[in-house]
């Protein structure tokens, strides 16, 4: 079969770059599997994308807000009929087993479906007001045009997770996806133009940084939602500073979970194997750090080792398969060059820590399961961001000097503790500071409902999910009308009974 082209989206209409310039999508379990080829856009593509959003923006923020719903009621629909086509190709372009792909696609359905709920919700306030003839209340309006740029490891969920919500609220978007995973965000998008969406509602533009610098740049943006790593938002925020446009950032992660003395040992050998191994640890969620009590660390590394050995690394798209493969070759580098330093800094590597070259794995971007024992807070493994299949284990004396080590990072997006005692699960729900806490589950598995984000350097104040992400999609409109048909004086004007 040959290797289909694949265009971008532009105002109701597939179209390729003006540039003319491609890339390869190829699958990381099998480099020779060519996925497709997609289009290496321009500032000039970002750019024709943008004025088609502002077009279609006229219209569609008059659009009754049940009515824009009606059309992310479909799309749901529609990606559950597909959804194990979706995961398919999902996993054959990012890897992930496909259990967990099907999760993916699942996201965005349950998003997509929460978000069609909120076309009839979207709260605002009525308040009394302070003068006897006046009504006071607050809307919500949508702000114009969003830029969404997302990351390869939730290819199909986090677009879902900014999209479905800019677009109940009224807004009109231009999509830019990974490069690694173009597939996944043209399945998303193929399915909101069949639900019916007019043309210029969602826009989507792939290729690499130039088209991101349009996006976080331009003039016409009102606000820019992006996730993925926290050097890159880092120059998204910068980009979109001068003109005060609106930033929302969702970035990297240095997760932690916490297992006490008392708690289920074989429960939370478990949680820490998914929540360390699962995605092939390329959560920003992901545990990376592992901080266990002393009485119970050298019982608990030896369970730990032993189940993470049990883990089958193969091509996610085999059922048996456990563990995927790392994204991509650079990718699987700067994991090997991390545990190379780990080992440099005197960290004891008890599992793993190197490439994985068995049978089936040749062709693809393997990495074994890695665990580090003796690691210290201190040690650079234990302090940045490694997005891989590697955990760093640091022994405790108590739950203070736990929530101390956790607590040590210029993260905080997740963290969990495996506790019996209901005063230390508490202690430490209020002692971490991070964006999430688990108890007694890993530090993956966020709901569509619940707020999603992180504090300090993983992001910059917002959440998604729920209806924490209207706090970024919307504006709100303060409203006061007066019928009192004269000069009514707020702070001014008295009234007796
Ligand atoms: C991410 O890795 O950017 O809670 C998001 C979770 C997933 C989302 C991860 N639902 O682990």
């Amino acid at each position: 079969m040959p290797t289909h082209t694949f265009q971008n989206y532009i105002d109701g209409q597939w179209v390729a770059s003006r540039g003319g310039r491609v890339f390869e999508n190829r699958n990381p379990a099998d480099r020779d599997d060519l996925i497709g080829i997609f289009q290496q856009s321009t500032p000039e593509d970002a750019e024709d994308a943008l004025a088609a959003a502002r077009r279609a923006y006229a219209t569609w923020r008059l659009v009754p807000a049940p009515k824009r719903a009606e059309v992310l009621f479909r799309a749901a629909q529609i990606i559950a009929e597909r959804k194990e086509m979706f995961a398919r190709d999902m996993t054959r372009e990012m890897g992930k087993v496909l259990e967990e792909t099907r999760g993916d696609v699942q996201e965005a359905i349950d998003m997509t479906y929460f978000m069609a709920g909120e076309g009839r919700r979207q709260y605002g306030q009525t308040v009394p007001s302070e003068l006897r003839d006046k009504f006071a209340m607050s809307v919500r309006q949508p702000l114009g045009v969003c830029s969404v740029i997302t990351p390869w490891n939730f290819p199909m969920a986090i677009p879902s997770w900014k999209i479905a919500p800019a677009l109940v609220c009224g807004n009109t978007v231009v999509f830019k996806p990974a490069s690694l995973t173009p597939l996944s965000a043209i399945n998303f998008c193929n399915v909101l133009v069949e639900a019916g969406l007019p043309k210029g509602v969602v826009n989507l533009v792939t290729g690499g940084p130039d088209v991101g610098t349009t996006l976080s740049t331009h003039q016409d943006v009102s606000v820019v939602s992006f996730t993925g790593s926290s050097a890159v938002g880092r120059i998204v925020n910068q980009n979109a500073a001068p003109d005060f446009t609106r930033v929302h950032l969702e970035m990297g992660g240095k997760n932690v979970i916490m297992v006490m003395d008392d708690a289920q040992l074989d429960l939370a050998v478990e949680g820490c194997v998914w929540g360390g191994f699962g995605t092939t640890g390329q959560r920003c969620t992901a545990t990376s750090r592992l901080v266990l009590h002393e009485k119970i660390y050298d019982t608990f590394m030896n369970m730990l080792v032993a189940r993470t050995k049990k883990l089958r690394l193969g091509d996610g798209l085999s059922e048996d398969t456990d563990v995927g493969p790392v994204i991509n070759e650079p990718q699987r580098k700067a994991i090997h060059q991390y545990v190379e330093i780990g080992v440099g800094e005197g960290a004891d590597l008890v599992l793993g820590g190197k490439i994985a070259t068995g049978d089936g794995l040749k062709n693809g971007w393997f990495y074994q399961p890695t665990i580090f024992g003796g690691v210290r807070p201190e040690m650079r493994i234990a302090k940045e961001e490694i997005f891989g299949p590697v955990l760093a284990v640091i022994k405790v004396k108590s739950l203070q000097e736990g929530v101390a080590v956790l607590n040590d990072t210029i993260y905080g997006l997740s963290s969990a503790i495996y506790t019996r005692d209901i005063n230390k699960a508490f202690e430490a729900i209020r002692d971490i500071k991070a964006g999430i806490t688990y108890v007694n589950a890993p530090t993956i598995g966020a709901e569509a409902h619940m707020p999603f984000g992180g504090v300090k350097q993983t992001g910059n104040g917002h959440r998604e999910g729920g209806w924490t992400v209207y706090d970024f999609f919307t504006e709100w409109k303060t409203v006061y009308v007066d019928y009192s048909g004269r000069i009514q004086k707020a702070q001014i004007d008295t009234y007796h009974q």
